[in-house]
C-alpha cells in the first residue's frame, strides 16, 4: 500500500494524514474484494524495514494499526472474515500483540474470506524463520510448511500502488507465479474502480506455470495451425 506520504504532501498535509486516509482505502478494498469473491486478501501494512523511518512516524503507524483493528474487528467478524496477522509479532508492543491474538481467536472459524495483515513482515524474514523452525523440528525437507502462509494458497494477483516497480521484500517465496500489477495511483486514491481495473487486467492474463500457451489452451491453437 504505497503512496500515503506523497498523497499527503501533495495536499500540504503531514505524512501521517496520508496514512490515516490509507486506512479508508483499506475499508474500500475490503468491500471491493468481497464484491469480487476474493477468498484470501493480504495487505502489507508495515515491513521489517519500516522501523528505519522517523520514530514519530513509526509510532503513528503502530497506533493507527491498533485503533483500526480495535474499531473494525467486530465488523470483520460479522462479515465472516477470518483475521490473521503475519510477521515477526513478538517485536510489537504487548498491547498490540494482545489485540491481534484476541482478533484471531474471535474470527478463527470464519470461512468467507481470510484477511491477512502483514505487520513487521519481510519475505526474507519469513524464509529464514521457516528454515529455522523446520530444522529445529528436524523437518528441513518440508520447510514450506513452516512459512507464514503455509495453510493458504499462493497469491494469484499482486497489486502495487504508488508508481514503484518492485516487490520490496513482500511474499518472496509465495509469489513465484503471481501476476504482478503496478499502478501509479497513490494508495489513498485506490478505490473500487481501481480495484475493478486490476481484476480486469488479471482476468486477461494467460497463466502458464511453465507450460506452453498451446498446452494451457488445450492444444486447440496448435492443431488448427497444422491443419492449415
Ligand atoms: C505507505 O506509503 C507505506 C506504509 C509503510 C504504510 P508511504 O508512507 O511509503 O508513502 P510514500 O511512498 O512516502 O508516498
Ligand atoms: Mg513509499
Amino acid at each position: 500500500m504505497d503512496g500515503n506520504g506523497r498523497w499527503a504532501q501533495k495536499r500540504f498535509l503531514p505524512r501521517v494524514a496520508g496514512h490515516r486516509q490509507g486506512v479508508e482505502a483499506v475499508r474500500t478494498l475490503l468491500r471491493s474484494a468481497a464484491k469480487h469473491g476474493v477468498t484470501h486478501l493480504t495487505v502489507f501494512a508495515f515491513s521489517s524495514e519500516n522501523w528505519k523511518r522517523p520514530q514519530d512516524e513509526v509510532s503513528y503507524l503502530m497506533e493507527l494499526f491498533f485503533k483500526a483493528l480495535r474499531e473494525e474487528i467486530q465488523k470483520l467478524h460479522e462479515n465472516g472474515i477470518r483475521f490473521r496477522a503475519i510477521g515477526d509479532l513478538p517485536a510489537l508492543a504487548p498491547e498490540i500483540q494482545k489485540l491481534i491474538a484476541d482478533a484471531e481467536a474471535l474470527t478463527r472459524n470464519n470461512v468467507t474470506q481470510t484477511f491477512n495483515v502483514a505487520v513487521n513482515y519481510g519475505g526474507r524474514w519469513d524464509i529464514e524463520q521457516a528454515v529455522a523452525r523446520a530444522s529445529a523440528a528436524g523437518d528441513a525437507a518440508n520447510f514450506e510448511k513452516h512459512l507464514a502462509f503455509a495453510d493458504q494458497p499462493d497469491p494469484d494477483l499482486f497489486i502495487r500502488t504508488g508508481g514503484e516497480r518492485r516487490i520490496s521484500n513482500f511474499l518472496l517465496w509465495q509469489m513465484a507465479y503471481t501476476e504482478l500489477y503496478f499502478t501509479d495511483v497513490l494508495w489513498p486514491d485506490f478505490g473500487e474502480a481501481e480495484f475493478d481495473a486490476a481484476v480486469v487486467w488479471f482476468a486477461n492474463r494467460e497463466r502458464r506455470f511453465g507450460q506452453t500457451g498451446e498446452q494451457v489452451r488445450g492444444d486447440v491453437g496448435l492443431r488448427e495451425t497444422v491443419k492449415v
